[in-house]
């Protein structure tokens, strides 16, 4: 495709997209297709002569949008928000048109010192301190597993220069609560702690908050047992129920031990922008890693997940590679990110920030966050007045879990297996319909339904009419 074929091309898919945003709302919000209805309708083979853009566009539409759920749907209230602003999509594309490498700061200087740039606007937005510096990762999970690693790498005295693990005689340990993303688990298990290593501390019944003093027992307990500590994951916004952990006290206890603490705040980080939110995450200076993805409620487009240190020297020890073919005579004057992370090659990302905060602007991006707040606790003053409706677990942030308890035959309110199976099924027939779509999950050991609010056209009305869909979907099933 020559420049010329792009621009005429690349015209008529930017008003493809366009018009396709503009039409999400009359599209039902979960794709309404079977497994392997798209698979089949593309051809086993692949093409031998070149297609136009309208043949392309064509199949775009008939085969590939039905298989999309709408997460920029305004009825959209599952997971958490995964706004695309279409500023960062600009942004997205501006970073796929020039067709950078980034691999080295030679490679492409305006990637790192962007990079750089944005991380630290980030940091300031946020409100903190200069001693964090940051990267860009793809996601939350990978910057996990980077942090892991880090505290691995710091516990056992850098064991990976030698035999690794097999080589350190005591097991090294992991501290997080069972309410922390499945991501965390993992992260443990590829950094090599395995996950016999991995500690769920106890947590408060109601706030489902990690509770330091059983940190602080656990920590103990290993240290007798001859047992390492090496890493505290603790969550800000977890995705159950967004509880928050309480930063302040679990950095004491880790600094106390010389225990890495990574912060995983990959939904609230957005609502750090708002100074009167940043209380949350109280104390998380002490910390040693964090992670945040501006790419949830913030809107900056997938994948832009924040990853800040304040050691880089000891994430530089940990990650650094330097090949003699990425040598150059800026090396020890210049950032080279391939040294702060997993990858060598790397997007030019940086480029999704820096349209969504230059187009958008920080205020309006706070004022939406506001409003989304402001539209939660409107829906969550509904829920409480309404007869037969529970809240689960407290809103600090935009996600309300609830449950609806009918009574049975007997006039008594029905309970387990029979309030699973009513939960999941008026659920279930909310997100078959299209009409709206939310995510059931399981707390303590019942199911419940998550309504997360955030998606960047979702208004007061929409709210309001998810409500009355709520209550339209229970009465229709009662008794
Ligand atoms: C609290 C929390 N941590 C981590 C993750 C993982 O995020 P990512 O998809 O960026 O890996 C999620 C995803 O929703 C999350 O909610």
């Amino acid at each position: 495709m020559t420049p010329d074929e792009f621009r005429n091309a690349g015209h008529v898919l930017i008003d493809w997209i366009a018009d396709y945003r503009l039409r999400i709302p009359d599209l039902p919000v979960r794709a309404q297709v079977e497994p392997g209805q798209i698979h089949r309708s593309l051809p086993e083979q692949p093409p031998q002569a070149a297609d136009t853009i309208f043949d392309l566009l064509a199949d775009l539409e008939s085969i590939i949008v039905p298989g999309v759920t709408q997460v920029q749907h305004p009825m959209h209230y599952g997971w958490f928000p995964s706004n695309a602003s279409l500023a960062s999509v600009l942004g997205d594309i501006a970073s796929s048109g020039m067709g950078t490498l980034g691999i080295s700061w030679e490679s492409c200087p305006a990637l790192t010192e962007l990079e750089e740039v944005m991380c630290d606007w980030m940091r300031q937005l946020t409100g903190l301190g200069a001693r964090w510096q940051g990267t860009i990762h793809d996601t939350a999970s990978t910057a996990c597993v980077t942090a892991m690693i880090l505290a691995r790498e710091r516990a056992s005295e850098f064991s990976k220069n030698g035999a690794g693990l097999q080589g350190v005689a005591s097991p090294l340990v992991v501290y997080s609560t069972a309410q922390a993303h499945s991501s965390i688990a993992k992260a443990v298990q590829l950094a090599g702690f395995g996950a016999d290593n991995l500690r769920f501390i106890d947590e408060d019944s109601y706030t489902r908050a990690m509770l330091p003093e059983a940190l602080s027992a656990a920590i103990r307990q290993d240290l007798e047992a001859g047992r390492i500590p090496a890493g505290i994951v603790c969550s800000v916004g977890t995705t159950g129920t967004t509880a928050i952990d309480p930063v302040k006290d679990i950095a004491v206890i880790a600094n106390q031990h010389k225990v890495w603490l990574h912060v995983d705040a990959a939904m609230a980080g957005s609502a750090m922008l708002l100074p009167e939110y940043r209380h949350l995450w109280q104390g998380v200076e002490q910390a040693d890693s964090l992670a945040w993805n501006p790419h949830k409620w913030m809107g900056t487009i997938l994948d832009t997940a924040l990853f800040y240190v304040k050691d880089v020297e000891h994430l530089v020890r940990v990650m650094s590679t330097n090949p003699t073919y990425l040598r150059s005579t800026a090396d020890g004057r210049v950032t080279q990110y391939r040294d702060w992370g997993i990858p060598l090659g790397r997007r030019f990302r940086a480029l999704k920030l820096w349209f969504h905060l230059r187009l958008e602007g920080i205020e309006a991006i706070r004022e939406r966050l506001r409003r989304d707040l402001g539209n939660t606790q409107w829906f969550l003053e509904q829920v409480e007045a309404a007869e037969g409706w529970e809240v689960l677990a407290p809103v600090p942030l935009q996600t309300v879990c609830i449950r609806h308890v009918p009574k049975g035959r007997d006039n008594q309110p029905i309970t387990g297996e029979a309030l699973d199976e009513y939960t999941l099924d008026w659920v279930g027939r909310i997100n078959a319909s299209g009409n709206a779509f939310l995510s059931p999950s399981v707390l303590d050991g019942r199911w419940m339904v998550r309504v997360s609010i955030g998606v960047e056209e979702t208004t007061r009305e929409h709210v309001a009419r998810l409500w009355e869909l709520l209550q339209a979907s229970i009465s229709s099933h009662v008794g």
